[in-house]
């Protein structure tokens, strides 16, 4: 049923994919980029009170100056933001999304803005790698590649769906589920968040590149982006942006 909603979700893409999206060129004129992110994937984008913040928000800041250009923003349900690319609801996208090969055909992603992968968290130290959720019940976010790389081990009992990641976590925290299977950033940051409710961190189930995306096609912009990230990634915004949030530089290497 899943693979067939997606799959039914997919060719729509395909077939709607004729609107034309903002070149970089008019966005430029316009003065400003609607940039979507969704909000609940701390430390990446979420919200401090009213306020939508995170790596992931601070660089688009950063990347929209370097770009002259204003940020509007916006925020969904993680499932509905590349489905808003292809209906020019807004020209990019940045949520943390791993490029992948289905996605790649629904939309165009940039250059990677960090490298990381999906890690075990658990209650039970002995849970640590991916043999060991074998009978064991695992909670993921819908729509990630958790979601998919999970399904991929034959051997787990059963993979929970949460329309958000931190549903998921929690899931965990109140002993409903065995393990949840989140970025290796978000695990740690909610590790320090919530230092007592025991959880530990095990090893990656897979790694994966993370990039923003934009509409299929959308070249110029995603030129305009690129040049942006290197320029950003150049002079030591992106450095000091990174360690800020992580102690650490996560760029791809
Ligand atoms: N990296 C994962 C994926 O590409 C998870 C992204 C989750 N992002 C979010 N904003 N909740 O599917």
């Amino acid at each position: 049923m899943k693979l067939l909603s997606q799959l039914v979700a997919l060719a729509l893409c395909l077939v709607t994919t004729l609107g034309e999206a903002r070149t970089f060129e008019e966005i430029k004129k316009d003065g400003k980029i609607i940039v979507a992110s969704e909000g609940g994937f701390p430390p990446f984008n979420f919200f401090q009170g009213p306020k939508l913040t995170g790596f992931e928000i601070e660089l688009a800041e950063a990347l929209a100056k370097k770009m002259g250009v204003q940020i509007e923003w916006r925020a969904l349900a993680f499932d509905a933001l590349l489905a808003g690319l292809r209906q020019d609801r807004w020209d990019m996208v940045i949520a943390s999304f791993g490029v992948t090969p289905v996605r790649a055909k629904a939309v165009s992603f940039t250059n990677p803005h960090y490298c990381s992968g999906g890690v075990i968290v658990a209650k039970n130290p002995a849970i640590r790698k991916a043999d060991d959720l074998a009978d064991k019940v695992v909670a993921v976010q819908t729509g990630t590649t958790y979601l998919e790389n999970v399904q991929k081990l034959a051997k787990v009992k059963e993979v929970k769906n949460f329309p958000k990641d931190t549903d998921a976590r929690a899931a965990l925290v109140s002993g409903r589920v065995d393990a949840w299977v989140t970025d290796k950033f978000v695990a740690k940051a909610a590790l320090e968040a919530a230092p007592s409710a025991g959880l530990t961190i095990g090893d990656f189930v897979f790694v994966e590149h993370i990039a923003p995306a934009v509409k299929k096609g959308n070249t110029s912009l995603v030129e305009a982006i690129n040049k942006a990230l290197q320029e950003v990634m150049a002079d030591g915004t992106y450095e000091a942006l990174s360690k800020k949030y992580f102690n650490e530089d996560i760029r791809c290497r």
